[in-house]
């Protein structure tokens, strides 16, 4: 007989257990999405403080905070203004010292997002650099350059930013500056020793305030080789990245992280810290090794299909680059960026255009991006969710999960146009897909009332009805509601939790996925339409009905390891 362990993470002691992370379970909170203590539309700091009953309740280890920092929404606030303080709108320091203590409080530890490849345009060394002009140490923080044409009227380079036009924008005095995403995030110059040491003081800033982890944003970026001439766009695609291409995953970028891991290692325990690296996965593991940045974000299970020989694919080759680093893995299936995950599984394979965005439409007709219409699955979108939830949290290594998903959460994307804000919806012109705004929209934590009890008036981004069906209230008193899977699930994980090894059994059946862990905790899970016959009954969970002597289709189940 198994025991479930109900009581909240193991206690937050911050003299031990250095090695908190390595199986954690992390939930990401957009605070501006979240909960809002003062009605006025925006999630704020205080609003996490007064839902700490709900994460308790869920069983996390860690919560994940995305930026709160001062910031002009240019880019839901990874447009950074000020990097050692809270954007007024969501609170003080205060209310963020408060928070840090009411989660250590409950056992859950704290992560908060670093934002190192590029400022806000709203930052004071930004709004410096324009005023300062041509040639000045201010212009130097950033990454400014003489355009080209007559006049210099032309960019420096043909280079397009990640979120559309050009990657380049010109200022007053006619130079021009490097922005790889919005207009509104000027590239930082990271040769440049002042740029180096204040991100340190951020690291410092937020480690004493009791920050226990950091997620680095875009981490293979920050160093550039930016001599002239510069190559073309075309001529930057086919570059190698093999450690010397002149934008992306450069070696000596953990130069800049070797510093940072002082920084980690001198506290007690040392800070933590995880990148979200888009690189070749052969380099994953210099970003997840311990002398850089400790563990590193694995996005394929995000990327991928609901597909066994998908699955198993991206599993045995992530434990694999695990072990090569000597960190522990990451699994993600959710996070502020792309479609959620109830939604991808309900659409028609493949379920990601090339960018691996697949924002659809919400209603009768759903609509994939910038494709042709279609109907989605919702029913088999939030099966085949709950079933790829449970395998992820079975598995070796930290599970990252996403503010919602644990509500079962669909994408959101009939948002009018004249409310969306993501800028890679209007750079993109509106062609290149609905844009990320459908999975941050505030969460409904009543089924009626204002904003669904998100906050006391109305949310910053449009909720549809039938959020209602999705309410923490209305989840909380089904046993059969995703909230109360994932709930069982995490503090089942708790205790069935072992040592970071996986085997695989062969099930003899292509649609079927087993493997066990080393205390013989078993997951398994049946991607295939029909039944999978199970030679035991110890089912301790099911992410649908449990059916005994058989796996339904696209379901998971755990087994219990032998009694001692
Ligand atoms: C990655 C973040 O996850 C995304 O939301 C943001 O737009 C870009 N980095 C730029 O900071």
């Amino acid at each position: 007989m198994i025991t479930v362990d109900q009581s909240p993470a193991s206690t937050y002691d911050p003299q031990h257990d250095a090695a908190w992370w390595r199986q954690a379970v992390v939930y990401q909170i957009y605070p501006r999405s979240f909960a809002d203590s003062n009605g006025d539309g925006l999630g704020d700091i205080p609003g996490i403080t007064s839902r700490i009953d709900h994460l308790a309740e869920l069983g996390i280890d860690a919560v994940w905070l995305s930026p709160f920092y001062p910031s002009e929404l240019a880019d839901g606030g990874y447009d950074v203004a000020d990097y050692r303080n809270v954007d007024p709108r969501l609170g003080t320091l205060r209310d963020f010292d408060d928070l840090v203590k009411t989660l250590h409080n409950r056992g859950i530890r704290v992560i908060v997002d670093i934002v190192p490849n590029h400022t806000s345009d709203q930052h004071e060394w930004f709004q410096e650099a324009l005023q300062a002009g041509r040639g000045s140490e201010a212009r130097d923080r950033y990454i400014f350059r003489e355009g080209t044409g007559p006049d210099g009227a032309e960019p420096p380079s043909d280079w397009r930013s990640i979120f559309g036009g050009s990657a380049w924008e010109r200022v007053d005095d006619g130079q021009w500056y490097l922005h790889h995403f919005a207009v509104e995030q000027p590239d930082l110059n990271w040769d440049n020793r002042e740029v180096r040491d204040d991100f340190v003081s951020t690291l410092r800033f937020w480690s004493d305030r009791g920050v226990d982890g950091f997620r680095i944003d875009v981490a293979h970026m920050l160093t550039k080789d930016l001599t002239e001439p510069l190559p073309t766009h075309a001529e930057l695609q086919s570059i190698p990245q093999d450690g010397h291409h002149p934008t992306l995953d450069r070696d000596d970028v953990h130069h800049v992280y070797a510093e940072w891991r002082a920084v980690f290692n001198s506290y007690e325990p040392p800070r933590t810290a995880v990148a979200e690296a888009w690189v070749d996965r052969e380099r994953v593991p210099l970003y997840a090794s311990p002398e850089s940045l400790g563990q590193a974000f694995n996005f394929e299970l995000l990327q991928a299909d609901f597909d066994p020989e998908q699955f198993r694919r991206i599993v045995t080759d992530n434990l694999d680059l695990a072990a090569r680093s000597g960190s522990s893995s990451t699994w993600v299936l959710s996070n502020h960026d792309v479609t959620r995950h109830a939604t991808r599984y309900g659409l028609p394979r493949p379920t990601r255009d090339d960018d691996g965005h697949s924002t659809v439409k919400h209603g009768t007709e759903w609509v994939l991006a910038g494709g042709p219409a279609e109907m989605i699955d919702l029913a088999g979108g939030a099966r085949r969710a709950r079933a790829a939830t449970l395998f992820l949290l079975g598995l070796p290594g930290s599970a990252y999960l996403y503010q919602g998903e644990e509500l079962g959460l669909q994408e959101v994307a009939d948002i009018p146009d004249n409310a969306r804000q993501d800028p890679t919806f209007f750079r993109g012109g509106g062609t290149d897909g609905l844009g990320r705004d459908g999975c941050r929209v505030p969460l409904p934590w009543k089924e009626s009332g204002e904003s669904f009890g998100f906050g006391s008036a109305g949310a910053h981004l449009p909720q549809p009805a039938w959020f209602a069906g999705y309410a923490v209230a209305r989840e909380e008193k089904d046993p059969t509601s995703s909230l109360t899977m994932y709930r069982r699930a995490l503090a089942l994980r708790r205790s069935l939790q072992s040592s970071e090894r996986l085997e695989w059994i062969e099930t003899g059946d292509p649609e079927v996925l087993r493997f066990r862990r080393p205390n013989g905790w078993e997951v398994v899970t049946n991607f295939g339409a029909g039944e999978y016959p199970l030679d035991r009954a110890d089912i301790v969970i099911s992410s649908g009905p449990v059916r005994l002597g058989e796996v339904a289709g696209e379901t998971t189940v755990w087994l219990a390891p032998p009694e001692e």
